[in-house]
């Protein structure tokens, strides 16, 4: 029975575009894809979402998101974080471990995993790689992959130790033959040389008096995880890349044929290190927003397939955390909301590649294609985003669904807005308003 239909928008996924209705039925799979689906004769039960002049694509998954929950319930929630998701068209997300206790067990995944039933989207949850976080001894990576977890990462940090990170490789290659990927995915930067560091370090951390953390704390990091990934097998996904060198050496490294893969933030291709010139910690993140040229590169990395995902590192803070001094407010910037809207307006990109990088590029790094980021058509579960490519508006952080507001895109004007999320055939956003 059809339960939902989406009419008059282009219908937009890896096979391409054209315009059709979608009508969704009450098993959460897509019924029917079709030029001009009626729905006059279905019944009173069935709802009608006007898609006049948007796109339809498959929802967008973000491989980084901090969800804070378990132990910073004041920044964010699963479900506060799960909306803000559902409003910037993602169907599925991925939780960071750098949580309180760490998601470094079955135990804690679990927690996580049963949170996220009840989110307005689809919560996956990564692994840490080490114990705590710790970086002094790995994980139990195999209990956490029989619950489904398939990325590893100690995110918020890298795994600092070569001989310990060579381990979590061969225990990763290990575990693969389970039948589903398992992704090693590093936040590569150097503690020796980023230690002390508050923001890139170059012409503005000299002029502002900030000490800086140097490109080469990320780079080094990326060559030992490519040597590494070459002479174990592991699959590596390199998390927000930041650099023109990483973009270069993950370049190199594919066209050698390692099967890497990696993500750039919304952040690194929008904004500068001249964006900390007032102190204002809102800026402050980690890796930390760099150079002109680095923003170049990184597009240039996304324009060529170099970067195979757009993430958000949605890192929410609390005010009273952000407003503290530049040197001692916590890294993180929000992202959900407003991933969609950056991409549109600032990268020159054809919209097919934009979706590519939100949607099913990342779906597949995780193995969660089949359901995330799926063609559009019968039979395939109706995890769907609709966007209006053009309407433009303004950044208001005030009105986040957030717990948070650390934004750093207050009052910037945008192009491009969600306008309703389908999750498993549930519209959970109608009209750019969350239903829940
Ligand atoms: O800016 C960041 N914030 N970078 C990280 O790696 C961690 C994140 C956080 O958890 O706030």
């Amino acid at each position: 029975m059809t339960q939902l239909v989406l009419r008059g928008a282009t219908v937009l996924d890896a096979t391409g575009e054209r315009r059709a209705d979608v009508a969704v039925g009450d098993d959460g799979r897509i019924a029917a894809v079709a030029p001009d689906i009626d729905a006059t004769g279905m019944g009173p039960a069935v709802r009608v979402l006007d898609a006049a002049g948007c796109v339809l694509t498959p929802g967008f998954v973000d491989l980084h998101t901090h969800l804070r929950e378990p132990g910073k319930e004041e920044a964010e929630t699963v479900e506060s974080g799960s909306r803000c998701a559902a409003l910037g068209g993602y169907t599925a997300i991925l939780a960071m471990p750098n949580t309180t206790p760490a998601i470094d067990s079955a135990a804690v995944a679990r927690l996580v995993l049963d949170l996220g039933e009840k989110a307005l989207v689809d919560v996956h949850t990564s692994g840490a790689i080490t114990v705590g976080r710790e970086g002094a001894s790995l994980a139990p990576m195999g209990e956490m992959a029989a619950l489904g977890v398939r990325l590893f990462t100690d995110d918020g940090a890298g795994v600092q130790d070569d001989r310990l990170m060579r381990r979590a490789m061969e225990y990763a290659v290990g575990l693969r033959g389970r039948g589903q990927p398992v992704v090693l995915a590093q936040h590569c930067e150097l503690d020796s040389l980023a230690e002390g560091g508050h923001m890139n370090e170059g012409a503005w951390s000299s002029r502002l008096g900030i000490p800086g953390i140097p490109a080469e704390a990320e780079e080094l990091m990326v060559m030992r995880d490519l040597a590494l990934a070459r002479r174990t097998g592991a699959v590596v996904h390199f998390q927000h890349l930041s650099t023109a060198g990483s973009v270069e050496l993950v370049r190199r490294a594919k066209a050698a044929g390692l099967p890497c893969t990696a993500e750039a933030t919304t952040h690194h291709f929008t904004l500068t290190d001249a964006a900390c010139a007032g102190y204002d910690a809102t800026f402050k993140v980690n890796p930390p927003l760099r150079t002109a040229d680095d923003v170049a590169a990184v597009r240039e990395g996304l324009a060529d397939g170099t970067i195979d995902c757009i993430a958000t590192d949605h890192a929410p803070h609390t005010q009273e955390a952000k407003e503290q001094p530049f040197d001692q407010a916590p890294p993180g910037m929000l992202g959900l909301e407003t991933a969609l809207a950056l991409a549109l307006t600032e990268l020159d990109l054809p919209l097919a590649r934009i979706v590519a990088l939100l949607s099913w590029q990342p779906a597949r790094v995780l193995g969660l294609d089949a359901v995330h980021g799926a063609p559009i058509e019968p039979g395939a579960p109706a995890n769907l985003c609709v966007f209006d490519p053009a309407a433009t508006w303004t950044v208001d952080p005030d009105r986040s669904a957030s717990r948070s507001r650390n934004n750093p895109y207050r009052g910037r004007a945008v192009r491009g807005r969600v306008r309703h999320t389908v999750v498993g055939g549930e519209p959970v956003v109608i009209d750019g308003e969350a239903q829940r």
